[in-house]
């Protein structure tokens, strides 16, 4: 635990509470409240935990303010431009940049994982063919329980490794598996001889009928997304996936439960949603009415793709995501896309607008995403699939984090209760 030389104190009623401040390597301080409900019978209340920090961690920072984003400590615009995914996964698992033949050994580890049983190709022929991807990523990736019986302990430190390496690397298998299921073409298996990025563009994209050349500018904007994904401090999957792992559940069921969270168009969902948003705008005309309406208090409609719980800022992954989206569309020679163009005007009408400024309401990472991958050919069905494998790192270096601390214990949060106080049954002829 950090530095807690310093304490808060708190008058209720007739009691004097002395808190402990616990300050952190970065960030704001924080107020510890464990002895509260003890000390001073009474508990804090924060929905949406807009003001509570759940747990300590050394992984991932945000400076909202700034619109920093480090993964331990190192700022994510370096390693989108330096790095690639699977080091930037053992940064995430391990603390600190591989030596050569660490990465080596270690991108060898989640290459030979990469296969799925056989068996569970019976799980997606189980699924009507126009299932939502993420329905079948939460369905099969909680199944991997009943078929990965020797990384199920999460008391034993190996089994915790062997699981890690498992889910990263087979997640990209069942989501390129879900999108050739629902599009009627047979699973194209792993191959060890291509990338993390450029088998999943493979296994998506190959056919048996011909040969697949994996563009190396697409592979690299695919690794690029992975990156950005990666995680992101205490978000809602993530939290959901430490609360899932506070009881003991086995890691492929908090991680099952991480992506059913990220399913949400408030979270990971907002990519899909914000391209659609962006195709019904259909032209810069229609833009202002748009803005108009994310604005209306009485309309629930708003901006996919814009917003953010913590970044008060420009999101530092939108903007290399941004660079990327060029990238790619100048790419596939539609530099003119009209669903780019329409994004880029309506974030300079948002920006400009003092609705969005006040509330400093900015892109987040999901707004480019989608015009990338749409570009690269994927469905928008496919784009929170894709956020779920790339943030299965994150999940997965934070549940160990977690289990790594012997003080954890279940989560169980109160409520402040509202309802009826006590009453009696009333039979039914008497009501
Ligand atoms: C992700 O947590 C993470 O780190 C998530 C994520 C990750 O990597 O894990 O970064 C990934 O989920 C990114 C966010 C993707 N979601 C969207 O793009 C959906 C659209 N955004 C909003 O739903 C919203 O901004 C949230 C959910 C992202 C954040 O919501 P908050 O923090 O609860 O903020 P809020 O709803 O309290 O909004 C504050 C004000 C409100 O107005 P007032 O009530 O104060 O008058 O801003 C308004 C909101 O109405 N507002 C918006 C808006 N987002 C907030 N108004 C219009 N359009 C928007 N997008």
């Amino acid at each position: 635990m950090a530095d807690t030389s310093k304490t808060a104190k708190l008058s209720i009623a007739d009691k004097e509470i002395e808190l402990p401040i616990h300050s952190p390597t970065c960030g704001p301080d924080v107020v510890d409240i464990r002895k509260l409900y003890a000390q001073g019978d009474v508990f804090t209340y924060d929905p949406g935990f807009t003001s509570t920090a759940a747990c300590e961690s050394t992984i991932t920072f945000i400076d909202g303010d700034k619109g920093e984003l480090l993964h331990r400590g190192y700022p994510i615009d370096q390693l989108a431009s330096k790095s690639h995914y699977l080091e930037v996964c053992y940064l995430l698992l391990y603390g600190e940049l591989p030596s050569a033949e660490q990465l080596e050994t270690f991108e060898s580890t989640i290459t030979n994982h990469t296969m799925l049983h056989e068996q569970m190709q019976y799980f997606f022929r189980g699924f009507r063919r126009d299932a939502h991807p993420m329905a079948i990523m939460v369905g099969v990736v909680g199944a991997m329980a009943a078929f990965y019986h020797d990384s199920t302990d999460i008391s034993d430190p190996h089994q915790r490794e062997v699981a890690s390496h498992r889910l990263i690397a087979k997640m990209p298998t069942i989501a390129a598996w879900a999108y050739k299921y629902s599009i009627g073409q047979p699973f194209v298996y792993p191959r060890n001889d291509l990338t993390h990025a450029e088998n999943f563009l493979h296994m998506c994209f190959a056919v048996p009928a011909e040969e697949y050349k994996v563009d190396p500018i697409l592979s690299r904007a695919m690794d690029r997304i992975f990156t950005l994904h990666a995680d992101h401090e205490q978000n809602a999957s993530t939290s959901t996936v430490r609360l899932a792992s506070s009881s003991g559940a086995n890691p492929f069921a908090c991680i099952a439960a991480g992506v059913a969270c990220l399913w949400g168009p408030a979270h990971g969902g907002a990519n899909q949603a914000c391209l659609e948003m962006l195709k019904e705008i259909g032209s810069v005309d229609r833009i202002p009415e748009f803005i108009a309406r994310a604005k209306d208090k009485e309309d629930p409609f708003r901006l996919m793709g814009f917003g953010h719980r913590v970044y008060k800022n420009f999101d530092p992954r939108a903007k290399v995501m941004k660079q990327s989206a060029d990238e790619v569309l100048d790419l596939m020679g539609i530099e003119n896309n009209p669903v780019l163009q329409v994004a880029k005007e309506l974030e300079r009408q948002a920006l400009e607008d003092p609705y969005f400024a006040d509330k400093k309401l900015f892109p987040n990472v999901d707004f480019y995403s989608g015009i990338i991958l749409e570009a690269m050919g994927f469905p928008t069905s496919m784009f929170t699939p894709i956020f779920a494998l790339s943030r299965t790192v994150g999940w997965v270096s934070q549940w160990k984090e977690q289990l790594s601390d012997p003080g954890h214990k279940i989560g169980r949060p109160r409520q402040l209760y509202t309802g009826a106080p006590y009453r009696d049954y009333v039979e039914v002829e008497d009501r």
